[in-house]
């Protein structure tokens, strides 16, 4: 954790402008780290619980400028009936939210509370209150179309934009944010595309402000002049129809001219699409917060993709924003501010960019690379103090399971010791950063080899462990974290032009032979490992019909990842056929059996790859092992993702 501080001046001389003070308002910022708003959904009945609150202390304790908490909900029509947003409206959040405000105090941030009514977006949800919007214009996300606001409905918003801010006013926030962003209810009355009305509230662009307008002038009534009110803005709704760069310079004209309004937040995207993944350039909102940077005297954060302190210093000098923001970076590394103040960048654990566990709410905020994030109450994982005893640790297997326990178990000042049969640290995750558009997944490996080697942890490379007898030394612990191997392929289906998907992750794509048809059979678990190959063969120049027995496409991807991934498949002319199973193979003749009516077609193709599954590896001769002594995480206990096998990793180091 943060108590010693040993290097602090060294990132403090290299980025001088991120850490140097910011006042806004009557507040000072003490650098110009934001923590963006996020949701951790650790919530009951909408009111925030310890969990909540020792997942933000674990960020706070690292002293960034501002933390703006997750958006919480000004209405109970904006409450979805999991009610894992807060509502600020209510009397009973108010000790939770009181609680949160100090503790960010203590540290000396800056604690701003978003708000939000979500309008027509049902995110995922179920509502007893039927959504209401401008216009009852249906969210191409949900199913059911809202109803239409009349001038009562909007007056009750209005009041309670204010009631809310007020309640936060009263817990100790320093301001507010109006989360007028991501096509939630303030961004569907200021965007053409949802805000069809022609009366006082829309039908151009300064009437569509209008209801932005009256929320600031309730929270300024209610609130007063000494609180902070920023707005967060979609500078680029990237929806064709919506709100565009030249829409949001009037925008913040209006702002700038209310004279009231403290800072914009820029991002980009409406819900679906606004959490950039490791496809999408780094700093992706830069150059749209830098346009509105110069074209008002407003402070502006920048947010989306910001990762590196270099890159953040750079934006700052170029004068893109006044502040940075970043919510990934510190959701994957808690210490992100205090590693960067100490010169040690390398240490940061790496945010990957795949939302597949921040973003899947199952049921609340986890983390694919930190099994601390969502469980700060649970355990401290990577905070736990070093044990007086130093067990000698022999860990079979370099991927991120055995490299974690390496790490946590070496942090508690125990000697572990790595033996990986290749000659380089990865294991079979490389393989999955080997398909296109997932090279970003070295980073985390790159981040154990870095600090394994700060750590000097012994790592023996090109030794095959089969049994004790291939160790080299004397070990009180063995750890077995091999991994999974690939299922072969199925003997009926075995023939020249037939492929395992491991083989195309482990040799890549062959280069295409005939018509260049390529078949891409997947067994209906909707992940990467299946669409990472799909791609890699599109990559080499096959055109690939997908088949897959699911009945939707994709279900297990991240929607952010969704639509770059399908805009990548279809450039390559994809074809996909969900319901549908590889029936018979005959050389170049491929025969698919649709699994609702039995009909099957005949299909001429130049390959087929097959995914095949995976199933645990195991060690030729473990009966000479100590059973007591023998441990096994990650894939060889059973195959699974990378969030498993690392948080299996780290509960083992905490138990040692
Ligand atoms: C788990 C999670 C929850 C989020 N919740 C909110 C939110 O409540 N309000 C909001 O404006 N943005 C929300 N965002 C978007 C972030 O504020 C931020 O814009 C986005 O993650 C991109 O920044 P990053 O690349 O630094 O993560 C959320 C993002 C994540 C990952
Ligand atoms: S789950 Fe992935 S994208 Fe989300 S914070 Fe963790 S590493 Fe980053």
């Amino acid at each position: 954790m943060s108590q010693a501080r040993p290097n602090e001046s060294a990132g403090e001389q290299a980025y001088p402008l991120l850490f140097k003070p910011l006042t806004i308002g009557r507040e000072t910022l003490q650098n110009r780290v934001v923590i963006l708003p996020h949701g951790t959904s650790m919530l009951r009945d909408g009111a925030i619980t310890a969990d909540d609150i020792e997942y933000y202390r674990r960020r706070a304790v690292t002293r960034p400028g501002m933390i703006v908490t997750g958006a919480a909900v000004v209405h109970p029509s904006s409450a979805r009936r999991q009610r894992v947003l807060v509502e600020d409206y209510s009397d009973h959040v108010l000790p939770g939210l009181a609680e949160r405000a100090q503790m960010m105090r203590d540290y000396g941030v800056v604690p701003i509370g978003q708000l939000v009514h979500l309008g027509r977006e049902l995110i995922g949800m179920d509502s007893d209150i039927p959504a209401m919007a401008p216009s009852a214009v249906r969210s191409p996300r949900d199913p059911f179309a809202p109803r239409e606001m009349d001038h009562g409905d909007i007056a009750e918003i209005v009041a309670a934009f204010g009631h809310s801010a007020a309640n936060l006013k009263a817990t100790g926030h320093a301001g507010t944010e109006i989360h007028a962003a991501h096509g939630y209810l303030p961004a569907q009355f200021l965007s053409p595309a949802t805000n069809h009305r022609d009366d006082s509230y829309g039908g151009d662009p300064q009437r569509r402000f209008r209801f932005l307008q009256e929320l600031i002038g309730a929270i300024r009534t209610d609130c007063g002049d000494d609180f902070i009110l920023g707005v967060r803005l979609s500078a680029d709704e990237e929806t064709g129809e919506g709100i565009e760069i030249a829409d949001t310079l009037r925008i913040v004209e209006q702002l700038q001219s209310l004279g009231c309004v403290d800072y914009i937040s820029i991002t980009l995207g409406t819900r679906g699409a606004y959490v950039k993944d490791l496809t999408q350039p780094e700093a992706t909102a830069a150059r749209a917060a830098g346009i509105v940077r110069a074209n008002c005297d407003l402070p502006v954060i920048v947010g989306q993709r910001i990762t590196r302190p270099d890159l953040a210093e750079q934006l700052l000098a170029e004068g893109q924003a006044d502040m940075i923001g970043m919510a990934r970076a510190f959701i994957a590394d808690p210490d992100w501010l205090d590693r960067v103040r100490q010169g040690q960048f390398e240490r940061v654990r790496p945010c990957l960019g795949l939302n597949q566990d921040c973003r899947a709410f199952a049921p609340h905020l986890h983390c694919a690379v930190n099994p601390g994030a969502g469980r700060e109450r649970v355990s401290p994982f990577d905070g736990k103090a070093p044990v007086g005893e130093h067990r000698k640790i022999a860990i079979i297997g370099g991927g991120p399971a055995g490299l974690e326990l390496a790490r946590a178990s070496a942090l508690r000042g125990h000697q572990p010791q790595v033996f990986e049969a290749s000659d380089g640290i990865g294991g079979q995750f490389l393989y999955a950063a080997s398909v296109p558009n997932r090279s970003g997944l070295r980073k985390l490996i790159d981040f154990y080899q870095t600090d394994l080697r700060r750590l000097a942890v012994p790592i023996h490379l090109g030794i095959t462990v089969q049994g004790v007898s291939d160790l080299i030394g004397e070990f009180e612990d063995v750890v077995i974290a091999v991994g999974a191997r690939a299922r072969d392929v199925p003997e009926e289906f075995a023939q020249p032009n037939v492929l395992s998907w491991w083989t195309v992750l482990a040799e890549g794509a062959p280069a295409p032979t005939g018509s260049g048809h390529a078949i891409m059979v997947d067994d209906g678990t909707g992940f990467w490992w299946n669409y990472g190959v799909a791609e890699a063969l599109v990559v080499a120049g096959w055109t690939v019909t997908y088949v897959t027995p699911a009945a939707t496409v994709g279900y297990q991807i991240p929607v952010e990842s969704m639509g770059p991934l399908l805009a990548r498949l279809g450039r390559g002319n994809t074809r996909f056929k969900i319901l549908t199973q590889l029936f018979g193979l005959d050389g170049a003749s491929a025969q698919l059996i649709d699994m609702t009516s039995g009909a099957i077609d005949e299909v001429s193709c130049d390959l087929v790859v097959l995914q095949t599954g995976r199933e645990p590896l195991r060690l030729a001769d473990e009966s000479a092992f100590a059973p007591a002594s023998l441990h096994r995480i990650g894939d060889c206990v059973a195959a699974r993702r990378m969030a498993n096998a690392v948080l299996d990793a780290q509960q083992l180091g905490m138990a040692f």
